[in-house]
């Protein structure tokens, strides 16, 4: 991973709506790029958490969904333990108990609190955590100013994976608090002027992608994280892609055609969750006197017939692909697609799932150390989602980038393309 010392670097971490226009004093000096990429990042956390006061920053809402405060602190704990211990001479720990309660799942780095536990954390309180991250904040520019030259390429390579995986937390800290406060009979907004993106235009039209062999994985220049290589040849079968994605109004003709009323379009597994869940609409959606809402990040809104259809599981996906006679598109024929320009909105929506279970490319190998447990131990039984969606940060995702989920997840912003074979 070259160490970046380019404005794209720079852009490629700033956050979404940081109108910030930053001006190094040293175009090349990579150590004021780094910092003003490092509080770009840092600064987009905290104006996500903004609208979101001490008590909604505690909550909890399922074992899969941490809270806001603990998000902050996570992503801090993050840089403390693989940045500043490693690297800062006399870096004094901000609080020795920290580490305990916000080491996420790094076994080699130590104990940890119980994940479904965390909303029951209520000190260090949102205070004691702003806290953390500025006598973070601080050591790390110190970090970064004072590196040696040959110390600076190091310093980067963690800086960069800690910046990517505080990104990574900006989105689940909207999705973790949408799924917090669709819990809630009163419907709370995250930001009361918050819109969707605009719903793209109407794409029912399929784009020929050609068969025969092909390259995916990173071959790009930028970062990625591990788990998008090695860049390997696949054998595509020639098919026809969405060009666009599938949309609420699709999505209220399959329910209409008793699409989670028909076991026979489902998986097992799905329709055992279906039955145990009581799906009958994707998640979020309330029919209020006839009417389907959906809650959004500001509030409860009508469902947008042209929006695509978000907060679907894979075996929702699934279903809804055979019920259509078609398919999910693989990771592979979506990343192909997408380098070839063939499909719309690949990013910035929704997420896609497609049918690629979570596995190691051909040669994968996780580094050492705690770090290597980023990624490689979650391939199994996950699957692939391609893409990126309107909560993603701003220049986070890319062709090759792989997010993962178990198949009954639906609290992302997830939803589908379909493709068919020629
Ligand atoms: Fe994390």
């Amino acid at each position: 991973m070259p160490p970046a010392t380019s404005s794209a670097a720079l852009r490629r971490v700033r956050g979404e709506g940081d109108t910030e226009t930053i001006r190094p004093e040293a175009p090349n000096d990579p150590r004021i790029v780094w910092r003003a990429a490092f509080r770009a990042v840092r600064a987009e956390t905290e104006r996500r958490a903004a609208p979101l006061r001490p008590e909604d920053q505690m909550v909890q809402s399922m074992p899969d969904a941490s809270p806001t405060k603990w998000h902050r602190a996570h992503t801090t704990w993050f840089l403390e333990q693989f940045l500043l211990l490693p690297r800062l001479a006399g870096y004094r720990v901000f609080d020795q108990r920290f580490a305990y309660l916000f080491n996420s799942y790094y076994v080699a780095a130590g104990p940890r609190h119980a994940r479904p536990s965390r909303g029951l954390i209520t000190r260090p309180d949102c205070d004691e955590v702003a806290a953390f991250r500025a006598h973070v904040d601080e050591a790390v520019e110190r970090l970064i100013a004072g590196a040696s030259d040959a110390e600076l390429a190091e310093v980067v390579r963690i800086l960069e994976i800690g910046l990517n995986h505080e990104q990574q937390h900006q989105e689940l800290l909207l999705t973790d608090i949408l799924h917090a406060f669709a819990q809630s009979p009163v419907a709370p907004a995250y930001r009361a002027d918050w819109q969707a993106p605009p719903a793209p235009p109407a794409a029912g039209a399929f784009a020929d992608l050609p068969g025969g062999i092909h390259t995916i994985g990173f071959h790009d220049q930028g970062y990625c994280f591990d788990n998008e290589g090695p860049a390997h040849q696949v054998l595509l079968q020639g098919a026809r892609i969405a060009r666009g994605l599938v949309t609420n109004a699709q999505w209220l003709e399959f329910m209409a055609d008793g699409g989670y009323a028909t076991p026979s379009l489902w998986l097992s597994d799905g329709w055992g969750t279906l039955e145990a869940e009581g799906w009958e609409a994707p998640g979020y959606w309330r029919d209020v006197d006839g009417v389907w809402f959906a809650l959004t990040l500001g509030g409860l809104k009508p469902v947008d017939p042209d929006a695509p259809v978000a907060h679907v599981s894979y075996y929702e996906a699934d279903a809804f692909a055979r019920w259509v006679g078609k398919h999910l598109p693989t990771e592979a024929e979506w990343e192909v697609a997408a380098r070839l320009n063939l499909i719309d909105d690949a990013f910035g929506q929704v997420w896609q799932w497609t049918r690629s279970a979570y596995l190691p490319y051909p040669g994968y190998r996780a580094a050492d150390g705690a770090l290597g447990e980023y990624n490689g131990k979650f391939m199994i039984n996950q699957m692939v989602l391609r893409g990126s969606s309107h909560a993603t940060p701003s220049g986070h995702a890319r062709a090759s980038y792989r997010n993962f989920f178990y198949p009954p997840a639906r609290w992302q912003f997830s939803g589908l393309r379909l493709l068919d074979y020629v």
